[in-house]
């Protein structure tokens, strides 16, 4: 109970055909919005930190907001498995410093570079970790999009190879695996049908039965806080995301881990501007900061309940 691995949580989530909603943690009113909508669905979750997170706010203030939250949930009667993971970590000594400093789990992102020197890396963080009992979640194949200064154009961007998964996967010992299947991150993920390869990921998953799996730039971009974000004086015309049905469909072929940043920018984006569009007088930040937070907390529930499959998971 409390701050935990992924590894029960992952075996459950892969049993019970679900998933486990991973979501990037930049302040307080995010850690508190999710952290809320899982106590109230009985929910494990992921809260991850980004090496851009970690700038913004500096390491500790996360931190020490993500045991805060854990307390909250607790003096409420609810105890709930909380997973404080590193979110593309792009370097062994990025990932020494969250394990050092009591991450449950971290991500080393060797998917820019060649598939000997990612081997490599993310052996040298596995062993690190499990020494500690850490876990890791690796990266193989190439999602378009954005994250932190590394931008890949869509042309860059190549699908899993399952042969490489397998071996991947052995030679690394790493704990959770990310593929590209389409994929990417931020707001713009398709031009046009939102499409994944499940031909891709149904032979992943049948060459490592039982071995969980991790869904990237996964956010739906609910047209709903677009069209508001739009309304309000926003522009950001056009943007598309992952459909909640291709999410759950994902989350039944052995994906346990889906991860969601852009669709928490979004919530806030939206309520905020239309709380200074229709409030022009207010200029106290706990007014539009407490929209945004409870923006969040509808969205993270909605999807726990309606996308992931995980409500009540800390009751089973
Ligand atoms: O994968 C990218 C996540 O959305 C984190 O974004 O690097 O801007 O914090 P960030
Ligand atoms: P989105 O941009 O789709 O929210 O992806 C987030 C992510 O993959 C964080 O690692
Ligand atoms: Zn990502």
């Amino acid at each position: 109970m409390g701050l935990t691995t992924t590894t029960d949580m992952f075996k459950k989530a892969y049993e019970g055909r679900y998933a486990i909603g991973a979501f990037n943690v930049n302040n307080m009113e995010i850690v508190q919005g999710i952290m809320d909508a899982a106590v109230e669905t009985n929910s494990p979750v992921i809260l991850q930190v980004s090496s851009g997170a970690r700038k913004y706010a500096n390491p500790i203030y996360l931190k020490k907001l993500v045991e805060a939250a854990i307390k909250d949930a607790s003096n409420k009667g609810k105890n709930i498995d909380v997973v404080l993971h590193l979110d593309h970590g792009d370097s062994f000594e990025l990932c020494k410093d969250c394990i050092d400093s009591g991450f449950t789990s971290v991500m080393i992102d060797g998917s820019k570079y060649s598939f000997e020197e990612n081997v490599a890396l993310t052996k040298k963080v596995v062993d690190y970790a499990h020494e500690r009992g850490v876990v890791v979640e690796a990266e193989l194949g190439k999602l378009a999009g954005i994250e932190d200064d590394v931008n890949v154009s869509a042309e860059d961007a190549n699908f899993t190879s399952p042969d490489e998964a397998v071996e991947f996967v052995k030679r690394t010992g790493c704990d959770s695996l990310a593929i590209a299947i389409g994929t990417s991150h931020g707001a713009y993920k398709f031009k046009g049908e939102p499409r994944l390869r499940f031909d891709i990921l149904e032979e992943i998953t049948n060459r490592m039965p039982g071995y969980p799996l991790v869904l990237h730039g996964a956010s739906s971009i609910p047209q709903e806080f677009v069209d508001m974000c739009n309304k309000y004086g926003g522009n950001i015309p056009g943007a598309k995301g992952v459909t909640e049905e291709l999410l759950r469909k994902a989350a039944t072929y052995g994906v346990c881990k889906i991860n969601i940043d852009s669709d928490i920018r979004l919530a806030m984006t939206a309520n905020i501007r239309e709380c200074f569009y229709k409030n022009p007088e207010v200029f106290d930040p706990r007014t539009y900061l407490g929209k945004a937070r409870e923006a969040v907390k509808d969205m993270v529930k909605h999807k726990i309940v309606n996308v992931l499959g995980s409500q009540d998971a800390m009751n089973k």
